[in-house]
């Protein structure tokens, strides 16, 4: 059993808790991270693929981005398919900015390995299991190896995803949850296939929504609505394949070619924020904090929306003794994860089939997704949302 004492303890290795280390690491402020899981499952999980704009250049601007300059697929659109016809969007000539696909466990592992680099403590399959004394000496007792060990803090960031301690951790007299479920999932696939198109198309179809994205000019990436119950068993490759074509077909032939599929899973669909995101010495980042449905590829950015605001309140703290920031940390993210949440649900419930719709409800779904890609304010409205709106401080310190 080990005592360990530092500035900020940070639970959870995904990109909310790795940028904030990474961040604060920058600044000469001292912090331990313990993961449960192990290096190779975080550096493996397949989950969100697109950045924003504000995204890659925070990483960039840390020095954390180097092979994502080299390998991220930078995109100045996306498609807009429906009744068998594209529409673009174009970001580039709408917004001047764009976005990149790089997906986020490669994120993960360059920031691990910036971290390993300089040698700043990073603890796997360290389970913590409570964070008592928040109100007065934060404390971060965790399980290694079947032993328990703590760490001694002046903050704890709890960046430890949906299912995590530390939401919990708070009194539920002093939590307000704001949440709605969708009665639909995603079915995504990895497959190992050409991308049958330059851009990302977001498809509406009576019979669901299907997107299609990719991870390198090899490797496609593609998702299917599907029912919130539904079995993985039950969806063999060809009737993914077969349902991708039937949704995604064109008047002008657009052809889909199927490829061997080496990844497959069902992603429910919720929104979710919990208020405030702070309880005393204790702040909530990323999904620990709030969750959107993936349709307008916000999770990621989000999260990293909450470490600049906590990371720059820190920096305050430690080096002018000001606590304003870390006051007003709540209210500075949730501007954010507000807009973010109203994004995700209007882009979710646009191009999604909802249960029981009948022919009314099909064309408001047509007359919304022609009025977004005929006016241009309509598609600005789009774009710059999907780009990832502007930081409330530009620079990051
Ligand atoms: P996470 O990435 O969840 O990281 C939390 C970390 O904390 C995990 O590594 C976890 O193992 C660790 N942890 C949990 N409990 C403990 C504990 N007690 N002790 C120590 N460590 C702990 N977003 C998109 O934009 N597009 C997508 O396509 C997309 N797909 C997704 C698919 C799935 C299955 C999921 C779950 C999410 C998806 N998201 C997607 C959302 C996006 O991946 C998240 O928003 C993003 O991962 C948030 O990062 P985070 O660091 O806050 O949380
Ligand atoms: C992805 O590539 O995984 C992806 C892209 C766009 C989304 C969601 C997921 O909206």
């Amino acid at each position: 059993m080990t005592t360990i004492r530092t500035q900020v303890g940070i639970i959870g290795a995904g990109p909310a808790g790795l940028t904030l280390a990474h961040l604060l690491h920058l600044q000469g402020i001292e912090s331990v991270v313990i993961e449960s899981r192990s290096r190779g499952h975080v550096e493996n999980r397949v989950r969100a693929g697109v950045l924003e704009q504000g995204t890659v250049e925070t990483l960039k601007e840390s020095g954390a981005g180097a092979r994502l300059q080299r390998e991220g697929l930078q995109h100045h659109g996306i498609e807009l398919r429906f009744d068998g016809a594209g529409h673009r969007i174009d970001f580039q000539e709408l917004t001047g900015k764009s976005i990149t696909v790089y997906a986020q466990q490669e994120v993960v592992k360059d920031l691990i390995a910036a971290r390993l680099a300089y040698n700043a403590p990073i603890f796997f399959e360290a389970e913590a299991m409570r964070v008592p004394n928040v109100e007065s000496s934060p404390t971060i007792i965790y399980v290694q190896d079947d032993i328990e060990h703590t760490i001694e803090c002046d903050f704890i960031a709890g960046c430890d995803g949906f299912h995590g301690i530390c939401r919990p951790a708070i009194p539920p007299a002093q939590l307000h949850i704001h949440e709605r479920h969708f009665p639909f999932a995603w079915l995504g696939i990895l497959a190992r296939v050409p991308p049958a198109s330059e851009e990302l198309i977001y498809t509406y179809h009576e019979r669901g929504f299907a997107l299609l994205s990719m991870r390198s000019p090899e490797v496609s990436r593609l998702y299917l609505q599907c029912g919130p119950e539904e079995d993985i068993e039950n969806w063999s490759d060809d009737r993914i394949w077969s349902e991708l074509r039937l949704r995604m077909a064109t008047k002008d032939g657009f052809v889909l070619r199927d490829g061997p599929i080496f990844q497959k899973g069902i992603t429910p669909m919720r929104s979710f924020v919990a208020e405030p995101m702070q309880y005393e010495n204790l702040f909530l980042l990323g999904d620990a904090a709030h969750i959107v449905p993936p349709t307008g590829a916000k999770g990621l950015n989000l999260a990293v929306a909450d470490v600049r605001v906590l990371a720059r309140a820190l920096v305050d703290f430690y080096r002018s003794n000001s606590n304003q920031g870390l006051q007003s940390y709540t209210e500075r993210c949730l501007r954010r994860v507000w807009k973010g949440q109203r994004f995700s649900w209007w882009m979710t419930s646009m191009l999604h089939r909802f249960p029981h719709e009948d022919s009314y409800s099909h064309h408001i779904h047509l007359a919304e997704l022609d009025y977004v890609t005929s006016s241009r304010a309509a598609a600005t409205a789009l774009a710059e949302n999907y780009v990832g709106l502007p930081f409330d401080t530009p620079g990051l310190f």
